[in-house]
């Protein structure tokens, strides 16, 4: 048995203070301080303490050993272990997910037994194609529990798993599969969301070196097998990719034990959960809430996740609170774009409802406005829920900001560092300065290593009272309706149209999804008037081709030139300001060509609005 009660710690009186008490250290300010304290001046014991809520093979002596820079470098475990074989053995007839379709009643539970029996058949025909320890998985699946039980597969065997989410193109898809080196891709024929069908085979490239395993047509090996393969801290978990700084994504990689450790600690004293609570992250598994609080957490912690694949208007705005009174979720973790689309619709759609099951509510991956925050607090947490609006980012793996669970909180505030994490905003920029297991550990497909202490965000905070507030990105991330993108692969994929000589893409504030992308194009050729409808439909195509149907740029500014330096490098920050009517913040003195700044000022007062554009015969 691996058990974790061999764990030699010093029981002194911190300890057991967290023991006993993990649902209030995150309630009260003066709890939240000690707790806090104590978890940066004895950062071993803290997370010693929460490794303890992990089934070992062999137990870790040490946190963090500061020579090796290695998090519980001599623990052995298994993260599918954790989240599914313990349970299927303790609670085997307990809901693990619990999964609603696109129709209303459309309805699978999945036990932990049976969800163990999923998993083990995914993961022998993994086996029985030779994937071995540390093959890259791919994952190209809509919100299904098979599309959980193949991220637990490949945990059992070793192998790292990279999921494209179901939304992202075929050429998405394929840079991600090269880059990674993934050996096979796991992925279903299609499947249906506000009731369309959305075909996935039709993006599968056919021309590349992976073993592609469509989970419809496969048949499943009867008594399947597929041993455990236990890990230490240095073998990874994960590869996800996400928008930076450059025209490509990047792959972030995660390992296995030091991320386990972060999110499930994270996920128990931020939610304070229960053991009965019924969870529902409406996060998809393509983006990194739905790897670490959609699938990880709450299955590590025994609860049941509720998972939803269809829309959250179709066929009416009311599909999340019919699932949360269907189900009787108490925790609800979504995000702001979704609470304003909500918003939108006569509260006939929530009224009829009863959500009185809610316990804590949930915000991530954009700032939450004040509207859409009091809308929440009020109509769905009937004033009753406090809202942990969770800041934190694909390479820190887990939450890092949130505000205490109670009811004084203030709206669009995350608030405070998660214990044994020391954060500091240096020069406007929210950082990191200490080391916390959650950190990646590498970004691919260089496999440049996270080895500096200080951890720059990227994110624009100020500090309100004792609070920490964030603004924003600092650099050229744009974040629409919560989804990353990088204004870098919008320009390549603009400058891919034969008309276009350049163009430059900045975010603008939009009231629905956050924000918005602006284009500013540079045509090889003076624009005719009737040609314009044209090439604008050749852009937003050739982004949703790039990248999806998520990154279509809803302006365009046709414009002469752009602000050039005299090394002929864009200079962006102009261009931001003209687009947001800002003062200029821009050194002007650098842009060479500055008298085309009055005529980029007078095009972005009307520019091309593209979704009307794109309606046009
Ligand atoms: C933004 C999503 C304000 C932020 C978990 C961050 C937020 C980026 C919040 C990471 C929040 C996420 N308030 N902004 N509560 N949560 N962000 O990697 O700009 O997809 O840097 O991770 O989303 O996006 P990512």
């Amino acid at each position: 048995m691996f058990v974790s009660d061999s764990i030699l710690l010093q029981r002194d009186k911190f300890l057991i203070l967290m023991n006993f008490e993990h649902e209030i250290a995150w309630e009260n300010d003066q709890v939240y301080e000690e707790v806090y304290r104590k978890s940066i001046e004895f950062p071993n014991e803290f997370w010693m303490q929460y490794a303890q809520d992990i089934t070992w093979k062999r137990v870790p002596t040490l946190a963090y050993d500061k020579k090796k820079n290695e998090w519980l470098s001599d623990g052995i475990s298994n993260v599918c272990y954790n989240c599914v074989d313990r349970h299927a053995i303790e609670t085997p007839r307990k809901p693990a997910i619990i999964w609603h379709g696109d129709e209303y009643g459309e309805r699978r539970e999945i036990s932990y037994a049976e969800l163990q029996q999923m998993v083990l058949q995914i993961a022998a025909i993994l086996k029985n194609r030779g994937i071995k320890k540390n093959d890259v998985i791919g994952i190209y699946m809509p919100m299904i529990p098979e599309a959980l039980a193949s991220m637990l597969a490949c945990s059992r065997i070793g192998a790292i798993h990279l999921v494209v989410f179901a939304g992202f193109s075929q050429e998405a898809l394929k840079y991600r599969l090269t880059t990674s080196n993934a050996r096979a891709l796991l992925t279903v024929t299609s499947f249906r969301r506000g009731g369309k069908e959305i075909s996935l085979a039709k993006n599968i490239p056919s021309d590349l070196d992976v073993d592609i395993i469509n989970l419809d047509n496969v048949s499943f090996p009867k008594n399947a097998k597929a041993e455990i393969e236990w890990q230490n801290s240095d073998d990874d978990l994960f590869i996800l990719y996400t928008s930076g700084s450059s025209g490509k994504p990047k792959g972030v990689l995660h390992s296995a034990l030091p991320y386990m450790l972060y999110v499930t600690a994270t996920f128990k004293v931020i939610f304070g959960i229960k053991s009965d609570d019924v969870y529902f992250c409406t996060s998809d598994i393509g983006w990194i809430t739905g790897h670490s609080y959609t699938t990880y957490a709450p299955l590590f912690h025994g609860l049941t996740t509720v998972i939803f694949s269809g829309s959250p208007t179709y066929p009416q705005a009311d599909r999340y609170w019919e699932i949360i009174e269907k189900e009787r979720v108490s925790i609800f973790y979504t995000a702001p774009t979704a609470i304003r689309s909500l918003q939108m619709f006569n509260k006939k759609f929530v009224k009829k409802y009863d959500l009185s099951s809610l316990r804590v509510l949930g915000s991530v991956g954009e700032p939450i406005n004040k509207s859409a925050w009091k809308w929440y607090f009020e109509n769905i947490g009937n004033k009753r829920c406090p809202i942990m609006d969770t800041w934190w980012q694909t390479e820190t793996g887990g939450i890092i900001l949130a505000p205490l669970r109670n009811l004084n909180q203030k709206p669009g505030i995350a608030g405070k560092p998660f214990f044994g994490v020391e954060t500091d905003i240096i020069n406007g920029e929210l950082v990191i300065k200490n080391k916390f297991p959650g950190l990646y550990k590498a970004i691919i497909p260089e496999f440049k290593k996270a080895d500096n202490v200080l951890y720059k965000t990227g994110d624009e905070a100020v500090y309100e009272d004792s609070d920490i507030k964030i603004k924003g990105r600092m650099d050229d991330v744009i974040n629409i309706s919560g989804h990353r993108l990088g204004t870098a692969e919008f320009e390549c994929a603009i400058n891919k149209v034969d008309e276009v000589k350049e163009s430059a893409v900045v975010a603008i504030p939009d009231e629905l999804k956050g924000q918005t992308a602006f284009a500013y194009v540079v045509l090889t050729r003076p624009l005719e008037k009737n040609d314009c409808a044209d090439i604008v439909k050749k852009i937003v195509n050739s982004t949703r081709n790039n990248i999806g149907s998520i990154a279509k740029p809803d302006y365009i500014a046709f414009v002469p030139d752009l602000p050039k330096t005299r090394s002929g490098k864009i200079v962006r920050k102009l261009l931001r300001d003209i687009a947001n009517g800002n003062e200029n913040s821009a050194d002007l003195n650098s842009v060479i060509n500055s008298e085309i700044i009055e005529i980029l000022k007078a095009s972005v007062k009307s520019p091309i609005f593209c979704p009307d554009m794109c309606k046009l015969k």
